[in-house]
């Protein structure tokens, strides 16, 4: 019995994504929270689909949230505004850091325990707020708590796929994308691609195709020319992120996969990437993680890099440490 959670069920990516966690036949209730009504017709619509979950519609009236969240194993927190062309996603921190921050407060209060998988932008800032509430209500277990970088991922696999000229591979393309999730904190590994590219690439592709991994979300927002970004896309990396923490909550192990973790996670694992990286200053990366039944059990070493990634790597440190301060200060700042 998996009981999932949807916050901010009713949006772009709340829809779509609660479409296929509504699909996912090892969510046995799946609870939809929103701030506007449609949730309501949200659930009734998804409730008719014939598969075992049993799909509720929430809003803030009669302790909307604290009834969706009661019993939760595994949140996923897709509330806030999106972007709109010329915004970084920092810009968005000054309204979703406040969205994120309440939810979180609840989530700490009603569900302590369960899995909280965030995808509200900056999730480089909006992550560490979370960790933050949660320390203040003495409930933070790093091991549960994800950012939520799946997108990326994906975005990196469909590309090399059509640089190899053959979408057909695009799902068993396998390349690690670390870092964080925003532009030069996107940090896609090339070097480590499952599936090699094609023997005539040059440096230059190389560099352009880390910067469309970097940049995918621009490439959308532009393209949906003011009324959102990644939905569909998004929905689909973060059913696949959520599907492989509830597998692992159920037992499968070695599943791994990139996500934005606190670094005390694992501890000895990230002695590792942290000598890697040459630093001790992130709180927060998105690492190499194997999932077992209680989150993250271990935090893979980064490995093997080429020169250019070195210089990828160095180039993210400092937007991320900054990113993350943002969201730890929003928190603990004198009232
Ligand atoms: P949207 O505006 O379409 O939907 C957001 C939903 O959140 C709305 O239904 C809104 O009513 C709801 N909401 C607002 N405040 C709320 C609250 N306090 N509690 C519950 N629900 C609340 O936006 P979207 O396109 O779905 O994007 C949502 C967020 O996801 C944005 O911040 C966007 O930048 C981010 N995003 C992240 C990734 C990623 O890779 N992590 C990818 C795409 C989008
Ligand atoms: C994305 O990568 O598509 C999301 O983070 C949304 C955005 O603002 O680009």
């Amino acid at each position: 019995m998996v009981k999932a959670v949807v916050l901010g069920a009713a949006g772009g990516i709340g829809q779509p994504l609660s479409l296929l966690l509504k699909t996912n036949p090892l969510i046995s209730e799946l609870s939809l929270f929103d701030i506007v009504p449609v949730v309501f017709g949200v659930a009734v619509d998804l409730s008719h689909i014939a598969t075992p979950a049993k799909v509720e519609g929430f809003t803030k009236d009669n302790d909307g949230l604290g009834k969706a969240l009661k019993g939760a194993d595994i949140i996923v927190i897709p509330a806030g505004v999106p972007r709109k062309p010329g915004m970084t996603r920092d810009d968005l921190f000054k309204i979703n850091a406040g969205i994120v921050r309440d939810l979180a407060v609840a989530i700490a209060t009603t569900a302590p325990k369960a899995f909280v998988l965030v995808i509200s932008n900056p999730v480089n800032s909006t992550v560490p707020i979370v960790a933050e509430i949660f320390k203040q209500h003495e409930v933070f277990d790093p091991k549960k708590l994800f950012g939520v970088t799946t997108l990326d991922v994906v975005r990196a696999s469909t590309f090399v796929a059509e640089k190899i000229g053959d979408l057909s591979v695009s799902t068993a393309v396998r390349v690690p994308v670390i870092g964080g999730h925003s532009g030069v904190t996107i940090i896609p590994l090339l070097s480590q691609s499952s599936h090699s590219l094609p023997a005539n690439i040059t440096q230059d592709d190389i560099a352009a195709l880390t910067n469309r991994i970097q940049f995918g979300g621009d490439e959308v927002v532009k393209a949906k020319d003011g009324t959102g970004s990644a939905t569909l896309s998004m929905a689909y990396a973060g059913a696949e992120f959520a599907e492989k923490i509830i597998r692992a909550i159920k037992g499968e192990v070695g599943l791994v996969t990139p996500s934005f973790v606190h670094l005390t996670s694992d501890k000895s694992g990230a002695e590792v990437v942290k000598e890697e990286l040459g630093t001790n200053e992130l709180e927060f990366f998105s690492c190499k993680v194997q999932l077992g039944a209680t989150g993250v059990e271990k935090i893979l070493p980064i490995g093997e890099v080429s020169s250019f990634e070195e210089g990828l790597i160095k180039a993210a440190i400092p937007e991320l440490k900054g990113n993350i301060e943002k969201g730890t200060a929003f928190v603990n700042a004198p009232k």
